[in-house]
């Protein structure tokens, strides 16, 4: 029988000797073989960097880690999942095993901070150059494609300022050229876009958000297809990447709800959107929440649902108002990450000194308004709108 993804996140998972509904924390460095012409024939197949359902050392994974990759492949559609210890992990990965010095990444200049700054930073040091596109504008996509350019590399949607781009666009520019895709698809996980059957070549996400759901781990997938895997397994296992047992424990947990959650997240991010979009303080709300809403057609395009990541745009002159709104909220956290089961706030830095923060995406922005990046949490409704109004006033 063909069972829906929903029900393959529910089944158990028969554990042989404890006979568990969940999967063990395997914690292991070494792994016993029954003799060592096993250990040799084993040695060989990743030598060959032929795909494997065991290990052979503990660096490279264990039964819980494996686990959690096949579970990953399958929502993922993917060829082959590779996991590691934070999300960002996966982002370097994908960069350091496919490009070389001379090759030339175009990145979209709405993407996470420290992916900006990897590509801008890091990368040269290679030699390998990293060009800037506007997520809004796909022309200028077009013009920077060089011989030169190896990999592309979008965040879809942004963030922090959330410009949806059209993505099957970008495959059939790419394709033709014979150039890499790489999107992080860390807002709308693998349940609402597969990217790799839209033609990515990598899908990440970062599994710290959603896909645990918790706040309590951190994690990677990277997603990818046959035509990336053997480099990119390589290097995975020339250069440490990992997660541990007890991480992929926690996202495997996490991933039995994520369905349930995010449909909570979006439902509740429903009723406080709608209480924003009745304040004037509230310039903006940068998120595809009516038809009218700028990104919804793209949204609608691609995704099939959600969640509870968005922005809303706060004019005032008065930046120490803004943080004395976000400073006064009760119910909302302050700090980074965004996916667990909790309200965050978060006013985003357009002005700031170092060069990752006077980028392209917050230039349409005025000197006087003001991104507060808000992620809606499994709290009633109701209360958030109660701390929101509260807040509010200190609005000047
Ligand atoms: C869109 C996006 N991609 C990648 C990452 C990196 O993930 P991690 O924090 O798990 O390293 C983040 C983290 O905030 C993110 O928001």
């Amino acid at each position: 029988m063909k069972k829906s993804i929903t029900t393959f996140l529910k089944r158990p998972i028969k554990d042989s000797i404890n006979r568990s509904a969940n999967p063990s924390v395997t914690r292991a460095s070494t792994i016993l073989f029954n003799s060592m012409q096993e250990l040799h024939k084993h040695e060989q197949r990743i030598k060959a960097n032929k795909k494997i359902s065991y290990y052979s050392y503990g660096r490279y994974g264990s039964s819980t880690t494996i686990e959690l990759e096949n579970i990953l492949k399958e929502l993922e559609e993917a060829y082959h999942v590779f996991l590691t210890g934070t999300g960002f992990g996966g982002v370097a990965l994908a960069i350091m095993s496919l490009c070389r010095p001379g090759d030339e990444i175009l990145v979209s200049d709405n993407v996470y901070g420290p992916t900006k700054e990897i590509s801008e930073e890091l990368v040269s040091e290679f030699n390998i150059k990293a060009i800037f596109y506007d997520p809004e504008n796909f022309e200028d996509l077009k013009t920077k494609i060089t011989k030169k350019t190896k990999m592309i590399l979008v965040e879809n949607p942004g963030s922090n300022t959330f410009e949806f781009q059209d993505l099957s666009e970008i495959i059939k520019l790419a394709k033709g050229k014979k150039i890499l895709t790489f999107l992080d698809n860390t807002w709308g996980t693998p349940l609402y876009l597969k990217p790799l059957k839209i033609g990515f070549d990598m899908s990440f996400c970062s599994a710290t958000k959603y896909l645990s759901g918790h706040s309590d781990a951190m994690g990677g997938s990277l997603a990818v297809n046959k035509k990336v895997f053997k480099k990119i397994m390589f290097f995975y296992k020339l250069s440490g990447y990992r997660m541990s047992a007890d991480e992929a424990y926690l996202i495997i947990r996490g991933l039995r709800t994520l369905d349930v959650r995010l449909k909570q997240h979006y439902e509740n991010t429903k009723i406080v959107i709608n209480f924003l979009k009745k304040q004037k303080k509230i310039k903006e709300i940068l998120y595809p929440y009516k038809p009218s809403s700028k990104n919804y057609k793209l949204w609608k395009k691609y995704y099939s649902g959600a969640n509870g990541l968005f922005s809303i745009v706060i004019k005032s002159k008065k930046k120490s108002s803004v943080i004395k709104f976000v400073n006064s909220l009760e119910l909302f956290g302050i700090g980074y990450s965004w996916g667990g089961y909790e309200s965050l706030a978060l006013l985003q830095n357009l002005r700031g000194n170092t060069k990752y923060t006077k980028i392209r995406r917050y230039l349409r922005f005025a000197k006087d308004e003001h991104i507060v990046r808000l992620h809606i949490g499994l709290e009633d409704p109701k209360d958030l709108i109660k701390d929101i109004k509260k807040s509010l006033k200190y609005l000047k």
